[in-house]
C-alpha cells in the first residue's frame, strides 16, 4: 500500500493508475462504516484511493476538532487488511495552499438540517472534497447515507461543475445495537452508550417526532433537530458533549 503525503506525488501517482479507480474520502478513525465503502470500490474498480484529512474547515466547533480521534497506524493497518492501494494523507497546509480563500458555497439544501446549526460546515465539505476530486480525479468515489445530507450535496456539486466522477451513496453501517458507527462512537461514555442506539430506534418507529423529542429528551439526550425531508426522518443529538446524527 502506498502512502502518499504531497499533493505533487498524489498527482503523479494517480497519472500511473489507468484501469478503474474508486476514491473514498475520510477523516480517519476508519469503522465499519468506511469498510463497507471500500469494500464496494473495491467490487467495482480496479485501484482504490482513501485519503484520510481531518478537514479543519468543516469544523464550526474548534474543540470538536481538538478531540477528533487520529489512531493513524490503526487506521493504515486497516487500509492495508481490506486492500486500499493508495492512501493520500495531506497536511492543511497544502490543501489549502490559498489559506481557504476560495469556497464552495450551496445556497439552498446546505442551509438546512446540519448547515442550520453548523455555520460554515457545508462550505468547508464541499470544499475539501472538490480539492480531493480534482487531485484524485476518480472514475467512482464512495459516501455513505449515515451523511445523507452530505451526500446529496457532493452529488449535486458534481452534477453542478459537470465532474466526471459518478458519486455513490451505500447505507448506513449499524452497530448490533442499531447504533450507526461513527468515529465520534468511540468518546461515548460506557453509559452514554448504552443510551445512544435508543436514537435509531426512535426515528424509525412510527411514533410522532414530537412523542420522539419528548423520549429522548426523558432518556438524557439535548435535541439540535428532528425533521423530515425527501421521505426521510433526520436527527441531530447530542449526549454530553458528543455529537450524533442518524436519519432513517
Ligand atoms: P467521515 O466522517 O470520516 O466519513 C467518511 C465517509 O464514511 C463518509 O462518506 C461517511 O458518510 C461514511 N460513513 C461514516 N459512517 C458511516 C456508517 N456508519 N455507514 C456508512 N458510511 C459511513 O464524512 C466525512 O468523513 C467528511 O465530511 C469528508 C467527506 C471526508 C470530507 O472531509
Amino acid at each position: 500500500m502506498k502512502i502518499l503525503e504531497t499533493v505533487h506525488d498524489m498527482k503523479l501517482y494517480r497519472q500511473k493508475m489507468t484501469s478503474t479507480v474508486g476514491f473514498i474520502p475520510t477523516m480517519g478513525a476508519l469503522h465499519r462504516g468506511h469498510l463497507s465503502l471500500i469494500a464496494k470500490a473495491k467490487q467495482e474498480c480496479d485501484g482504490i484511493i482513501t485519503s484520510i484529512f481531518v478537514n479543519p474547515t468543516q469544523f464550526n466547533d474548534p474543540k470538536d476538532l481538538a478531540k477528533y480521534p487520529r489512531p493513524l497506524e490503526r487506521d493504515l493497518t486497516m487500509a492495508r487488511q481490506v486492500g486500499v492501494d493508495v492512501v493520500f494523507l495531506p497536511t492543511a497546509k497544502e490543501m489549502y495552499v490559498d489559506e481557504y480563500r476560495f469556497q464552495i458555497r450551496e445556497n439552498q439544501l446546505s442551509k438546512m438540517l446540519c448547515g442550520a446549526h453548523r455555520p460554515g460546515h457545508f462550505e468547508g465539505v464541499l470544499t475539501v472534497v472538490m480539492k480531493l476530486l480534482m487531485i484524485t480525479t476518480p472514475d467512482r468515489a464512495y459516501f455513505g447515507e449515515k451523511d445523507y445530507q452530505q451526500f446529496l450535496l457532493i452529488r449535486e456539486m458534481a452534477q453542478a461543475f459537470f465532474l466526471p466522477t459518478e458519486i455513490i451513496g451505500l447505507p448506513t453501517v449499524r452497530e448490533a445495537s442499531g447504533l450507526a458507527m461513527s468515529s465520534r462512537n468511540v468518546r461515548l461514555s460506557k453509559q452514554q452508550r448504552t443510551v445512544a442506539p435508543m436514537l435509531f430506534h426512535e426515528l424509525k418507529s412510527g411514533k410522532t417526532p414530537l412523542e420522539i423529542k419528548h423520549n429522548l429528551e426523558s432518556a438524557g439526550f439535548t435535541i439540535e433537530y428532528l425533521e423530515e425531508h425527501f421521505g426521510r426522518r433526520f436527527a441531530a443529538v447530542f449526549l454530553g458533549d458528543v455529537r450524533l446524527i442518524d436519519n432513517v
